[in-house]
């Protein structure tokens, strides 16, 4: 449909037609009682007597192609308008087929595979009726306390924009005209803004950061995912330095409409137009709304606060009846842009009768495979104990040995039937005779459970008395030659709702691992969980660590490759692993202070450190290891004094020096050493994963420009300033193999 008949189907609209279009509702409103999944207030909505829901506009995660079909059929013939329904979902990290959680993903330093896995879970909401997916979610996170750790790409910037492209473009294509290509779906980027900063890592706290902060660090990610086309933009529920998000002018019109130049749909999340009330921002529902559209959100996801409020907030006044126009506009120009005016369907009815689908293909579940033994990550390898060998006698014991539910909790449409297992993985490649397998320990404390609230039933219900349990464990680790041991957070722990002010590895683990580790046995520990661990009362009794966060439906067999040397793991941390609760938060691009805790001064009170702490995390961010082993050195640096259009062109060779072929990933840091505003000690710039065999060499090469040098400065203009810069390139933040500095010169210099 061309603009102008867009238009023309605008203006046909009555008040109540267009204010349906900006509203969403679960499938339940249409009929009967149907699946969805809610994350909010389940209260009745409280619709006004005469809402229509026939002037809906869009429907929340209803995941079923035969009720999308006969949903969609329904509201066709009894809306008058006929225009069709969009259908949202979370499909956050995959469809059927599940991929690593996207903070695993980010370990992974793979973002081709990233984007392969993201246009496989398009794929398969597209083959199933699905038009809109919530994602990416790219929230930079600090703070491991807060639950929805393992749906952000983690700490780091230039990760994050990488994440939000890739994401972006494997969901929708690269085309980056209006149209979303068939086989292609929209995505929204989420959650606007800073949603992942909540004070004390609590979710839906208060976010209070400085405005520097929020432009040099937090809104890069979305304004990528803008840059690679995103449709829509969900806000978040917190407040931003006082002002919630889904009110807040300034964010969304000034900053994410004006200067990101976003023009598509902007979603609340759930329930958080009516959540301004509670906030205290908002007086009524009314206020609410008109606050909410001032603030140019256009669709209200779950609440009835537009639909009831919208008419009397426009009602004689113009300046609003064009901000609802606008909205409405955006929410038609999504549903064109989809071609849902061509075809409501996109194709589903066709779908829905082949006899074959893409859904959890062959193709798919191996693409989910690869994902998932990149993204796991090597913590700690003693005396080279991995890879094992496949004739050793091993006694795999733990909450996690044998478990499915490993999926990670937005995994939806994720079956824990469909997936591999550590066990089933295991016996992929060895003798059965080598493996014996027994739970150990309870997943949980027992008296856990009702902290778990409605995910209580989903527990397992853990029968066995402990004892019992670390009995049939120790027999069987002192059968062995090598305990495998298989522990972690429940998936329950993590996720949205899911912050925990000590999140260590579950009590009844926790003993497991120190009764196994009195036994003269080595000792690998697999760490299944959603976000970084505080590990260090584990580090000590365990040989060896692999961090497999929540693995995706093909988990337990990437594992298994990993252990048995199959796969050489290449996982780097995303995101930094503290040493304690008390040093949270801690991040490597941290700023150096005044008083910079140097070792060289020894124990120096006054400076800024802790008296019963170290400042190093235990595992710091870009941290991964390997079983093999590399060798860098410096070939050439083009030049060290650098004009604002020139390059400094560095050549490093890379050589894999050890008997495993192997993929290393290449950091390469930048410090701006002194400008206008303090910068951090190390901020990352770029980096290359290249594979390398046993005994090769490559040369790897890095181009340094001015826009890496760039930052927002005290009036916030983004910009670079002349002085010296040091290069640090490593195969970790703290691991720095090379260095050296240059010269950006000022402009005056230059020809
Ligand atoms: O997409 C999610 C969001 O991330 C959290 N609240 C609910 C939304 C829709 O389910």
């Amino acid at each position: 449909m061309d603009n102008n008949t867009l238009l023309e189907k605008l203006n046909s609209l009555s008040i109540e037609e267009k204010i349906g279009q900006l509203i969403q509702l679960t499938g339940d409103f249409f009929e009967g009682d149907m699946d969805t999944v809610v994350t909010g207030p389940l209260k009745k909505l409280g619709l006004n007597i005469d809402y229509n829901v026939y002037n809906t506009g869009s429907i929340l995660n209803i995941t079923n192609p035969e009720k999308i079909i006969r949903l969609q059929t329904d509201y066709l013939e009894k809306s008058i308008h006929k225009i069709p329904l969009l259908f949202m979902a979370d499909i956050i990290y995959g469809y059927r087929t599940i991929f690593p959680i996207p903070i695993a993903q980010a370990c992974s330093w793979n973002y081709d595979d990233i984007e392969h896995a993201a246009s496989i879970a398009a794929q398969e909401c597209y083959d199933e009726g699905i038009h809109v997916t919530f994602s990416p979610m790219v929230d930079i996170v600090r703070d491991p306390r807060w639950g929805r750790v393992m749906e952000s790409p983690g700490e780091d910037t230039l990760l994050a924009r990488k994440y939000a492209q890739s994401v972006v473009l494997g969901i929708q294509g690269s085309n980056l005209d209006s149209t979303v290509p068939a086989n292609k779906i929209a995505a929204c980027v989420k959650h606007f803004a800073a949603y992942g900063a909540p004070v004390a890592g609590r979710e839906y706290n208060a976010v209070d950061m400085s405005e520097h902060t929020l432009r040099e660090y937090y809104l890069p990610g979305y304004q990528a995912a803008i840059e690679a086309g995103v449709k829509l933009v969900m806000t978040a529920f917190n407040t931003l330095n006082g002002i919630p998000a889904t009110g807040n002018e300034w964010l969304n019109r000034d900053v994410l409409r004006q200067e990101m130049n976003f023009d598509g749909v902007l979603i609340s999340d759930y329930a958080a137009i009516e959540e301004l009330i509670m906030h205290g921002y908002a007086e009524d529902e009314a206020s609410a709304a008109r606050l909410a559209l001032l603030a140019s959100v256009d669709v209200d996801m779950k609440t009835a606060v537009y639909a009831n409020q919208l008419k009397n907030v426009i009602s004689g006044n113009d300046h609003m009846l064009e901000l609802l126009n606008e909205a409405v506009y955006r929410v038609l120009k999504l549903k064109n842009d989809l071609g849902l005016f061509e075809d409501p369907f996109r194709g589903l009815q066709e779908t829905v009768q082949l006899p074959t689908s893409s859904v959890l293909s062959d193709e798919h579940k191996k693409a989910a495979l690869s994902l998932a033994e990149e993204s796991v990550v090597l913590l700690k390898n003693e005396h080279e104990l991995l890879p094992l060998s496949k004739h050793t006698k091993v006694a795999l014991i733990g909450p996690y040995a044998e478990e499915n539910s490993t999926l990670g909790m937005w995994a939806i449409k994720g079956e824990e039937a469909d997936t591999v297992n550590l066990k089933t993985g295991l016996l992929k490649l060895v003798d059965p005779d080598n493996l014996s397998v027994c739970r150990g320990a309870h997943l949980l404390p027992l008296d856990a459970r009702e902290a778990f609230d409605k995910y209580a039933d989903k527990l397992a219900v853990e029968t066995s008395a402990e004892e019992v349990l670390l009995h049939e464990a120790i027999r069987n680790a002192n059968e062995a030659e090598v305990i495998v041991l298989a522990l972690g957070e429940s998936i329950y722990q993590s996720g949205e709702g899911g912050s925990r002010t000590n999140p260590t590895l579950p009590e009844p683990q926790l003993k497991l691992l120190y009764e196994l580790s009195l036994l003269d046995k080595k000792i690998i520990l697999i760490v299944y969980s959603g976000r970084p661990l505080i590990l260090t009362e584990v580090v000590g009794k365990a040989d060896a660590i692999i961090q497999a966060w929540y693995p995706g439906t093909m988990g337990g067999e990437a594992l298994a490759n990993i252990l048995y040397g199959e796969v050489n793991p290449s996982g780097k941390l995303a995101m930094t692993f503290p040493r304690s609760v008390g040093q949270i938060p801690v991040y490597y691009n941290e700023l150096n202070t005044g008083r910079p805790n140097l070792k060289e001064n020894g124990f120096y009170r006054f400076a800024s450190r802790y008296i019963d702490e170290v400042n190093e995390p235990l595992y710091p961010f870009g941290y991964g290891k390997s079983y093999t082993s590399y060798e860098y050195s410096l070939l050439s640096i083009s030049q060290k004094e650098m004009k604002k259009n020139e390059l400094v062109d560095i050549h490093i060779s890379v050589s894999n020096t050890g008997i495993y072929d192997g993929k290393e990933t290449i950091q390469l840091y930048i410090r701006d050493k002194f400008a206008s505003v303090a910068r951090p000690v190390k901020v990352l710039k770029d980096f290359k994963k290249v594979f390398l065999q046993s005994g090769q060499t490559k040369i790897v090469e890095f181009s340094i420009h001015e826009e890496m040098l760039k930052f927002y400065g005290r009036e916030m203009k983004y910009k670079s300033e002349p002085g010296e810069f040091d290069v640090y390139i490593g195969s970790s933040s703290q691991e720095i193999l090379l260095s050296f500095s240059f010269i950006l010169l000022p402009e005056d210099n230059h020809e």
